[in-house]
């Protein structure tokens, strides 16, 4: 059968697609430049936002999610030696949810037909007209090409797809922020039961977990250092950075770093012709308030809906409206991942003023109730629906 749909990528967002059209009876093919055992153990975000878990339970890929996950209805914002409680759940009536990114794209693979997905295999040409499309994939050194009606540029920020835009459809916003997020597992029992939020004087940590006997520990870190830390040294800073709100960590084996430079970017607009660009290709959000993979999972659900209208009805309003709808979601995540950004870290070429504003915003989040709400609000996703 012709191939309908040709995505570009299997992470959450490209997966998010092949699983609703394999719901509505359209065909589609993934194509994914790595192994299936690499996708399914490349460890990236935690945090997962309701709205996210009603569209991956909607798709029938849910319940491990609903069976494993924890749930959190707070996090602990620390600022030097203050520290306040955000009672996110109670505030606005829904949880967050604690669920490595790479379970979820091993229940949605777990879900395809597995002749669907073809890994190793690389998107190397993109080529869409006003009536067809067709992507050039190379397997194992045989180029061959997939004619399609609609291609899903999935492929995160490195991918083929954002870069076959021509050079007037390119235009795009960013800002680097100068340093980089170094991420741990460890084998040692989460400190607490919620998430910590630091900012000290000597720059940001984050206290997470991945089940209960799994901490996931993150730290600012200057550009390009990570390599460089000794687990010795990551231990010191956490303690320091986490302390007093937390009582002394107990170290564990660390068994998987990452480092994750802290930039946004976002394509002005993320469609061109049959191409619709979806998740990281379409814009990336530094990690701050864990919005990546959910605005990707997000993204997907609204173009699979307009993919949807399109095949039922041969209605294209969906279609139509993708791009500004996608880039209107990711800017509101853009705008509370860099505020969360600034809230918690010491940025390169910060001054003095930028400490006492730091202060007097965090001031205003933990006193006051509508600033407080609203916080809520975008950490939980509301904000976007
Ligand atoms: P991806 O998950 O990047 O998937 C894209 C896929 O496309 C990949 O599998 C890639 O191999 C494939 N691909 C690329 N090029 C091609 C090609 N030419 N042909 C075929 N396949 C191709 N977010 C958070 O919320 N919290 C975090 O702590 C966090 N940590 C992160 C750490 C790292 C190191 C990175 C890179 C990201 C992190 N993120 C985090 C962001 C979050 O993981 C992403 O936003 C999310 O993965 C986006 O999903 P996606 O499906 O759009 O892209
Ligand atoms: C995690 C990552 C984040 O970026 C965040 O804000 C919260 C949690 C995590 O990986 O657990």
């Amino acid at each position: 059968r012709k191939t309908q749909v040709c995505i570009i990528g299997a992470g959450p967002a490209g997966l998010t697609v092949h699983q609703a059209m394999a719901q509505i009876g359209v065909t589609s093919v993934v194509i994914e430049a790595r192994s299936r055992q690499y996708v399914q153990n490349r460890v990236r975000a935690g945090l997962v936002e309701p709205g996210t878990v009603r569209i991956l339970d909607d798709l029938g890929v849910g319940q491990k999610l609903l069976r494993d996950a924890a749930c959190h209805k707070g996090l602990l914002l620390q600022l030097d030696d203050t520290s306040a409680r955000v009672p996110f759940g109670d505030i606005t009536g829904e949880p967050v949810y604690m669920y490595p990114q790479q379970h979820i794209v091993r229940d949605l693979i777990s879900a395809s037909d597995p002749q669907r997905i073809l890994f190793d295999t690389e998107a190397v040409n993109v080529e869409t007209g006003s009536l067809d499309a067709a992507v050039t994939v190379n397997h194992a050194g045989r180029h061959f090409r997939v004619k399609c009606d609609f291609i899903v540029g999935a492929d995160g920020a490195h991918g083929a797809s954002r870069r076959s835009l021509p050079d007037e459809r390119k235009k795009s916003y960013e800002r680097d922020y100068g340093i980089d997020w170094l991420g741990i597992l460890a084998e040692t029992a989460p400190l607490a039961d919620e998430l910590i939020y630091s900012c000290s004087a000597r720059g940001f940590a984050l206290h997470s977990m991945r089940g209960e006997s799994q901490s996931r520990l993150y730290l600012q870190v200057p550009r390009g250092s990570s390599p460089s830390w000794t687990d010795d040294r990551i231990w010191q800073e956490l303690d320091y950075r986490l302390s007093p709100g937390a009582a002394r960590i107990r170290r564990g084996d660390i068994t998987e770093r990452t480092a994750v430079k802290l930039k946004a970017f976002q394509l002005e607009n993320p469609q061109y012709r049959r191409l619709f660009l979806i998740g990281d290709a379409a814009h990336t959000v530094p990690p701050s308030a864990a919005k990546g993979l959910n605005l990707a999972v997000e993204d997907a659900a609204c173009l699979a809906q307009a993919l949807w209208a399109w095949y039922q009805d041969h209605e294209r309003g969906g279609l139509d409206r993708y791009a500004s709808k996608a880039a209107q979601r990711a800017w509101l995540a853009q705008m509370f991942s860099a505020e969360m950004t600034r809230l918690l870290h010491v940025l390169p070429g910060d001054t003095q003023f930028d400490t006492k504003t730091r202060t007097a915003r965090w001031q205003r989040i933990v006193d006051n109730p509508i600033a407080l709400r609203d916080f809520a609000d975008h950490y939980v996703g509301i904000a976007r629906r």
